[in-house]
């Protein structure tokens, strides 16, 4: 193995050891709904309030971001495994919406009602950087649903906090 793969793999294992909140990103772009499974997604700061997300440019939510498009950050409690799950690649498209309570007019990015969290994000700055671009959103409105319970990714597995 050469330096650079050694690093990547010590990257990859201490990694493992990050436990992160499980999201799914939504976005609305030429009519159609995406949504992505995420963990790459931070706080950035309450004055502005603001989130980043970073997005591999490959994904199909980068077509939207690319654009511009706003975006929701939708925490996912720690029954919705199923959700992250089709939404992480095993199922495309319009698909991704079938199970969950989607929710928002036509012209907004979809909520997930019985989400956590959701957060309403007017995209503002965009910083391509490697494979993914990190997407800076201003917080315009927030939702919160039940008890806190999120589904958190640690170790490669979904796992939850209590
Ligand atoms: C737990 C988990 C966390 C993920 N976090 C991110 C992330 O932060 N950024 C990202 O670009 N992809 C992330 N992914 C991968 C995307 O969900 C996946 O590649 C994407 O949905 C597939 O792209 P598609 O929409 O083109 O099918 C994550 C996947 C899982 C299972």
């Amino acid at each position: 193995m050469n330096a650079d793969n050694e690093l990547g793999a010590a990257l990859r294992d201490g990694l493992r050891r990050l436990a992160k909140a499980v999201v799914v990103i939504t976005s609305r772009h030429e009519g159609a709904r995406f949504a992505m499974a995420a963990t790459a997604v931070s706080e950035l700061s309450m004055d502005p309030p603001s989130l980043l997300i970073c997005v591999n440019r490959t994904a199909s939510l980068s077509a939207p971001l690319s654009a511009g498009a706003d975006f929701c950050v939708n925490i996912l409690h720690s029954d919705q495994a199923d959700l992250a799950i089709a939404c992480s690649g095993q199922v495309k498209g319009e698909a991704r919406f079938a199970s969950g309570r989607w929710i928002g007019a036509d012209a907004e990015p979809p909520w997930l009602e019985d989400a956590q969290a959701s957060f309403a994000c007017r995209q503002e700055q965009a910083l391509d950087y490697g494979t993914h671009r990190i997407v800076i959103g201003r917080v315009e409105a927030v939702r919160l649903h039940g008890e806190i319970d999120p589904l958190v990714y640690v170790d490669g597995r979904y796992a939850r906090v209590a």
